[in-house]
């Protein structure tokens, strides 16, 4: 039998490789036989697109219901992949995160979508607080039936809205540590990010979407992106890259890249 790349949220298993129905169907039948836990398969018809970062789903087998529970590192994340953004390969990168932070961070997270940085930071170190944005509502419902799944109604705060109009009114000079998981926004989050950090000093987990011919980043790379994003008048700071890592390759040799950068007077 054909081998097509695909990956599993829940109980629905998403074909990413298009193939003609009836590879499609014997795939979908032969992975429903040996992990009984799948209940339907769709197929992947588009990329991940738009501000909302949603994908196209063709119905290929099971049940037609798309909501489903995931569970990772204990956490448990009901969502509609359809509607909502969700990545089981950033599994990892959150719980990166979620290891670094300490007790009494105040933590914004720009790009929440149905949660899963805010809750597994949250579930990791319970003696924080997060304040989690997201503009797509379908999400925003998501998180909160997420955050009560989870328990961590006390020390997450939930803004449903655009990041750039709730945060200048909310959140600046105030916050110890700023998520920024949206790569597409990577140039215009990064200066209002630091406008967040209080007193001028924090951490600031940073994503970009980079070319790289190897499996390496250069450091230089990752300096002329700052540079890019930051003019000189917004960094009254100093900076220092801490951290930088692949977190997936989203094409070949396009790269999904976390950096942590650190900011101190
Ligand atoms: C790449 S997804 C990441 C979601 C989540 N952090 C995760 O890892 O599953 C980015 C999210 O940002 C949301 N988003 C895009 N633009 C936004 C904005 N201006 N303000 C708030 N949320 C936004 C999208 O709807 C999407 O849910």
């Amino acid at each position: 039998m054909k081998s097509l790349a695909f990956e599993i949220i829940g109980e629905i298993l998403i074909i990413r490789e298009s193939a003609d129905d009836k590879i499609l169907k014997d795939f979908a039948k032969e992975k429903m036989k040996k992990h009984t836990y799948i209940k339907t398969v769709v197929l992947q018809t588009a990329k991940v697109q738009g501000q909302e970062r949603t994908r196209e789903l063709r119905y290929i087998l099971g049940s037609q219901n798309l909501e489903t529970i995931h569970s990772e590192y204990g956490c448990q994340y009901l969502l509609n992949p359809l509607d909502t953004f969700f990545s089981p390969r950033l599994s990892f990168e959150r719980q990166r995160i979620a290891c670094l932070v300490n007790e009494d961070e105040v933590i914004l997270n720009f790009f929440a979508g149905v949660g899963p940085f805010s809750i597994a930071i949250a579930r990791k170190q319970p003696k924080c607080f997060i304040n989690s944005i997201e503009i797509n509502q379908k999400s925003c419902r998501y998180m909160k039936k997420n955050v009560e799944l989870n328990k961590c109604e006390d020390i997450i705060a939930i803004y449903c809205g655009d990041a750039f109009e709730i945060i200048p009114q909310k959140f600046l000079n105030s916050i110890d540590r700023v998520l920024l998981p949206l790569p597409m926004e990577s140039e215009r989050s990064l200066p209002l990010a630091i406008k967040c950090l209080k007193g001028g000093e924090g951490t600031i987990h940073w994503q970009i979407t980079e070319h790289l011919d190897s499996k390496d980043i250069e450091l230089t790379m990752v300096e002329k992106r700052i540079c890019k994003s930051l003019s000189k008048e917004s960094l009254e700071s100093k900076l220092k890259i801490e951290e930088y890592r692949v977190i997936r390759w989203i094409a070949p040799r396009i790269a999904h890249i976390a950096i942590d950068l650190k900011l101190f007077k």
